[in-house]
């Protein structure tokens, strides 16, 4: 059993979890292995959906003899199917395997249908507003989590949800001046508006909540952003979260499936080389300034003016993007291939990729350490020592 912990759990769906949800963390971040070892603690594991093929070499096989949009469509769903039912052997019943489809992805309802198919236990749906959730999981067992920025936002997904007769089962409020990855939030010099403060959202909810008729037990709110101690769990939680979502920490944990030269990355990066920028998707995202990316923003606006408006073939063939900066020529959102960065940072090659991470400090510095641990420290405020022995990994 886990660890004695000061805090009530998390209720979901009838379930009792540890009040801790790891965010999921595309492109194959977070897989079956951070996944499915963090539900079998007892917590919220979470597999990002998008281009999962990344990790099975005979999907990338077939997708390199037969490049067509269809066959690598195809092979996501399959790579999907599979990290799911991994996950789930991993976890053996024990807290909840959930699924991260982002709204923004051309395939999401397809993304949708397979976690269903595949016993996931919860669609966790953000960068969009997922106004067709409910429709798309009709009839299936399983529990829905919007991932939203402001009281807003959250106040517009349940009235229009209770239209349709279904509440969220919760919903994960995300701050965009601390979070990793694509931030909910269309202009970065708005990132730290106090519309975003979590205290706000809750009294603001407060009311929303006793106008609709219903309480926390109904919808349970999680927040996530720059969560990195047992101080800041204990702080939310003891504010009014139900629960508290946790993405960069869980990316460089031992059983975090990406190549060790990422965790190494996102470790050693000092405050002053994590930034800020538009991408792809017109949404700002913050990473670590790696040398493409670094490379990337010294020549941004000179792209911007000469080829910003210029429609490009989807240079992998996988449209991954609803609407997408580099492919439908759209001047003022980002101009690159997201799916080709994001792969190359997951295969961990430092000079190419790009590497998402959240603003603050980690919890255990520059250390890789197991799922257990983090979970340990975060809920009890100490953590068993460091293995000796463990082998060391530096970047040359
Ligand atoms: C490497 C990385 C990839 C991410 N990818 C996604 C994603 O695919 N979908 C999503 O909704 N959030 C994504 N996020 C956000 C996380 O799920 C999480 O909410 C956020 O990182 C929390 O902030 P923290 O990193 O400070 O804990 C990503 C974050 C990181 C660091």
């Amino acid at each position: 059993m886990f660890p004695d912990h000061s805090f009530a759990p998390l209720q979901l769906r009838g379930r009792q979890l540890l009040p801790i949800v790891q965010g999921g963390m595309g492109v194959g971040i977070s897989a079956h292995r951070l996944a499915g070892s963090v539900a079998r603690e007892g917590a919220v594991g979470t597999i990002a959906s998008i281009d999962l093929r990344h990790h099975h070499a005979d999907l990338i096989e077939q997708c390199r003899a037969d490049p067509r949009h269809e066959t690598l469509a195809h092979a996501n769903l399959v790579a999907l199917g599979r990290e799911i039912e991994a996950a789930r052997r991993l976890a053996a019943g024990n807290g909840m395997i959930a699924v991260n489809v982002m709204k923004a992805v051309n395939a999401h309802a397809d993304y949708v249908r397979t976690a269903c198919e595949h016993g996931a236990d919860a669609i966790v749906m953000g960068a969009g507003l997922p106004l067709d959730l409910p429709d798309l999981t009709a009839g299936v067992d399983i529990a829905l989590i919007p991932i939203l920025s402001d009281a807003r936002g959250v106040s517009l997904i349940l009235k229009k949800w209770m239209k349709k007769g279904r509440l969220p089962d919760a919903v994960v409020i995300e701050h965009p001046a601390h979070a990793g990855g694509h931030l909910g939030v269309t202009d970065l010099a708005d990132m730290s508006n106090e519309r975003f403060g979590f205290e706000r959202i809750f009294e603001e909810l407060d009311g929303v909540y006793a106008t609709l008729g219903i309480t926390r037990a109904d919808v349970p709110l999680i927040v996530g952003g720059g969560i990195n101690s047992h101080e800041a769990v204990r702080h939310w939680l003891q504010a009014g979260a139900n629960g508290v979502q946790v993405g960069t920490p869980f990316a460089v944990t031992e059983e975090g499936d990406a190549h060790p030269n990422f965790k190494r990355v996102l470790v050693d990066a000092k405050p002053e080389d994590i930034v800020e920028f538009v991408s792809v998707t017109g949404l700002p995202a913050r990473a670590v300034r790696t040398p493409w990316l670094d490379r990337y923003l010294r020549n941004e606006s000179r792209i911007r003016t000469k080829i910003g408006q210029v429609k490009n073939a989807c240079p992998t063939g996988l449209e991954c993007l609803s609407v997408c900066g580099l492919r439908d020529g759209i001047e003022k959102f980002g101009h690159f291939c997201i799916d080709t960065r994001l792969a190359a940072a997951l295969r961990g090659e430092v000079s190419n990729g790009l590497f998402f991470r959240g603003r603050e400090a980690l919890p255990f510095g520059n250390a890789i350490r197991p799922v257990r641990d983090l979970l340990e420290l975060l809920l009890t405020g100490s953590a068993r020592p460091a293995v000796a022995h463990r082998a060391a990994f530096a970047l040359n």
